[in-house]
């Protein structure tokens, strides 16, 4: 397992936005290796036989709830893991206000199980009263933009955290945006002082959906403010005209082309905690323990070629 770089979250100097951020990062620590999403069928597992996983990473929503199980079984991780809060229903690219009542369930959760990261996704997911089981796309606009950046300030505010903010999956994108996601993404974290959440396989499926290279979106992606990278198993489809269509399934394990990109990031900005997301046709833990011995063997690698590049810049 990779233990020495140490990231957002990290009591060691965590990677500020360009102006600062008000907000402190916990002092609970996370090392910059690999995690995976916790699911309770792979509690025992888990705790018996970790292998090379540094911290786990839960959806807020599933613990919204007062008690029962899944809080029993979330302490008992926590005891022995960092933990990542991850939002999927704060709607933060939606038109209205955030809810309250979402707000402040979701800060109970922070004060309770003190996340090392928190975040959640550049999407919306409500319309007036409707809650939606989707994480749906927003044009880039100077208008989106603007609730996007209040959203993230108000939730920061509101649960006196710093979150990284995750790029989407996306199947539609829309004529009237008139910025790239890398630069809405760029401006975000200028004006609000949020971290980011790579998720590179969102990168591979919308590149491949629309037609442009993961790789020069990767290049003009603002590095320097990621906090956390996420890996998943997409599934390949057709659409009508018989192109590949992939679909973000979180149903199957990372696929090689999201391994390389992976390996490039890393190469490039160092060490990140990275998770492997696996949502649903869960396998057994010790497929998915070996996609995290997989991150970790990256990441591995790329703290050697990192570091060895750092002692070449500076001569030391
Ligand atoms: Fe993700």
């Amino acid at each position: 397992m990779t233990t020495t770089p140490l990231r957002e979250g990290s009591s060691e100097a965590p990677p500020q936005a360009a102006g600062g951020s008000r907000f402190a990062a916990s002092t609970a620590r996370i090392p910059a290796s690999a995690g995976v999403g916790f699911k309770h069928a792979h509690l025992d597992a888990i705790l018996s036989d970790p292998g090379p996983v540094g911290f786990l990473e839960v959806h807020a929503e599933n613990y919204m709830g007062d008690g029962g199980f899944p809080h029993r079984a979330l302490e008992r991780v926590r005891r022995d893991f960092p933990l990542s809060l991850h939002g999927v229903c704060m709607s933060i690219g939606g038109p209205r206000p955030l809810s309250a009542d979402h707000l402040d369930r979701f800060r109970a959760l922070v004060e309770r199980y003190e996340p090392a990261l928190v975040s959640e996704h550049l999407a919306w997911s409500t319309h007036d009263e409707v809650f939606m089981n989707d994480l749906l796309p927003l044009p880039y606009t100077e208008e989106t933009l603007g609730h996007v950046c209040a959203h993230v300030e108000r939730m920061q505010d509101h649960i006196g955290r710093r979150i990284l903010l995750e790029n989407p999956s996306t199947y539609v994108v829309f004529d009237n945006s008139t910025m790239s996601e890398t630069d809405f993404l760029r401006e975000i974290v200028r004006r609000t002082g949020c971290g980011l959440l790579l998720d590179v396989n969102n990168v591979f499926v919308s590149a491949t959906n629309h037609g442009f290279s993961p790789m020069s979106y990767l290049v003009d992606y603002p590095m320097e403010h990621v906090g956390e990278i996420h890996l998943a198993g997409h599934a390949v489809q057709e659409d009508d005209e018989g192109d590949p269509l992939l679909i973000d399934s979180h149903d199957a394990p990372v696929a090689d082309a999201v391994w390389d990109l992976f390996s490039v990031v890393v190469r490039q900005c160092g060490p990140v905690p990275t998770l492997v997301e696996w949502d649903s046709d869960l396998p057994d833990w010790p497929v998915l323990r070996a996609e995290a011995e997989a991150a970790d063997r990256i990441l591995d690698e790329a703290a050697r070629t990192f570091m060895m590049g750092k002692s070449h810049a500076t001569g030391s």
